[in-house]
């Protein structure tokens, strides 16, 4: 096998070449791209190693032309810059992939390793600007499979917990891919009643059934040419996924009481926070569907396995947020965004936007100090006695609102009673008369509450849950 080495660095030449021969290769470098076109094309090598930034010629579009070849190799993009735009540029262009420096050598071998074991590339398109934040290892290599998956007609599956940046991602593969032009329509299946997913998917001829009284174009004629984002993929019914996976195959649609059918040119974009694996095996979810959605899987890491993408977020959350209320300055101190970074995020990014979103609008040009941040965050660090029950509640209060619950307050004086009547009718062993007693209400209301919480009293006089 044999490898190219084109970098303005001696010392990545010399480490390269050091650690490729290695590998059993022969290497040859070259400290400028100018000539690399026809290097490559005269010497035929198995592997280039391009960096991006080279003194006067661009590391981008030698790659587009090494690729626009008939044949040519993999190419693996080396960089100073770890900035999304670049490697999602790059491996759209069909790097193989992009390798930041400074570098470790094993992810030089693992590279060379995995080209051994091949596959293959691909082409073009442009840069959208979509804020869209991440330089952890997760997100990086998500940022590879969007540049894989912009230029793929294979269908896409994005899963992940909610809010972990789903939509944003497949708005991202619509913006690179060369549909970027053409319409992205994205349905929300959760949000359609069961009965109308199909005459929404796939429209309806007028006097389809009762109500349709005009002819109408479904999603999937709506998006032709760009692409389809079927959010919340797992709550369609079986009956409409059986029709859609017909879609897929023969891409083609048939309206609600139409004998016609329209040809349709749509990539496909799925996303769900629901395990589709166990629905299908539980018979909820087709399985040859979930094939043939899942060709390309993009699954988001939760926020708290990307901890390092913390600092980042919170600063273009905290820019955006000073943009919308006008503000000159403003933000978090150094300390302020240790304790942001130290808290969980059950809600993901989205409960950080709005967390940030909130202290911004209350705080405005004042710096935002721990002392400052929600209960839930500083946590028994800054509380100084042990936190009491009522801490604890204020806690969860606060948790509900940042991650935009509603009816707290009928939910969270259930859950109160319930445990209020479990603990009394536990310390008097089931005993009704006795707990009235205790908590001071009629035996009547107690058997009411028993009822209405569906609490459960095994044996009476005995134990329960
Ligand atoms: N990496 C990121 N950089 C910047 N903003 C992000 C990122 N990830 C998510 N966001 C923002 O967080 C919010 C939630 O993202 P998004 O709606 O894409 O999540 P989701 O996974 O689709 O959630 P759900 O499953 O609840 O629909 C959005 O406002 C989005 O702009
Ligand atoms: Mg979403």
């Amino acid at each position: 096998m044999k490898a190219v080495v084109f970098d303005d660095e001696k010392t990545i030449r010399n480490v390269l070449k050091k650690v490729l021969e290695k590998e059993g290769l022969e290497v040859l470098t070259f400290e400028t791209g100018k000539e690399a076109v026809s290097i490559v094309k005269e010497e035929k090598p198995d592997i280039v190693f391009l960096d991006i930034f080279m003194e006067e010629c661009n590391g981008i579009d030698i790659l587009k032309e090494i690729v626009s070849q008939d044949s040519y190799p993999f190419i693996v993009m080396i960089s100073g810059h770890d900035e999304y735009k670049y490697i999602i540029e790059a491996m759209k262009h069909g790097a193989y992939d992009y390798i930041v420096k400074p570098f470790d050598i094993n992810q030089i071998r693992k590279a060379v390793n995995d080209i051994k074991k091949s596959i293959d590339a691909s082409p073009i398109v442009e840069k959208p600007t979509i804020d869209i934040i991440g330089k952890s290892p997760a997100m990086r290599n998500i940022f590879k499979l969007i540049g894989r998956a912009s230029s793929s007609l294979e269908p896409v599956l994005i899963t992940g917990e909610s809010g972990t940046g789903k939509e944003v991602i497949a708005r991202l593969i619509h913006a690179y891919s060369d549909r970027k032009n053409k319409p992205f329509i994205a349905v929300n299946c959760a949000a359609i009643p069961s009965g109308l997913v199909e005459s929404e998917l796939f429209g309806y001829e007028k006097g389809a059934f009762t109500g349709a009284t005009h002819t109408k174009k479904g999603k999937f004629l709506v998006a032709d040419k760009g692409t389809i984002f079927l959010d919340e993929i797992s709550e369609m019914p079986l009956e409409a996924q059986g029709k859609l996976l017909r879609v897929i195959q023969e891409m083609e649609v048939t309206p609600v009481g139409s004998n016609n059918t329209y040809k349709v040119d749509v990539k496909i974009i799925t996303a769900t926070n629901k395990d589709l694996v166990k629905l299908t095996a539980e018979g909820k979810f087709r399985e040859d569907l979930f094939y043939r959605l899942s060709v390309i899987e993009i699954n988001v890491p939760p926020l708290r396995e990307r901890k390092e993408d913390i600092p980042d977020l919170i600063e273009l959350f905290t820019k955006q947020a000073l943009e919308k209320h006008g503000l000159k300055r403003g933000g978090f101190t150094k300390e302020a965004v240790q304790y942001m970074k130290s808290y969980n995020y059950p809600g993901n990014v989205r409960e950080l936007k709005n967390i940030i979103f909130k202290l911004v609008a209350i705080y405005r040009e004042r710096p935002i100090t721990p002392d400052l941040l929600p209960n839930f965050i500083v946590g028994d660090k800054i509380i100084s006695s042990a936190p009491s029950w009522k801490e604890g509640l204020k806690k969860e209060i606060f948790r509900l609102i940042a991650n935009n619950k509603k009816s707290i307050y009928v939910k969270l004086l259930s859950d109160f009673e319930e445990i209020l009547l479990k603990e009394t009718l536990k310390h008097t062993r089931g005993n009704i008369s006795e707990a009235a007693k205790i908590l001071g209400i009629h035996r009547n209301t107690i058997h009411r509450k028993i009822d209405e919480l569906n609490i459960q009293i095994k044996e009476k006089n005995e134990s329960f849950i």
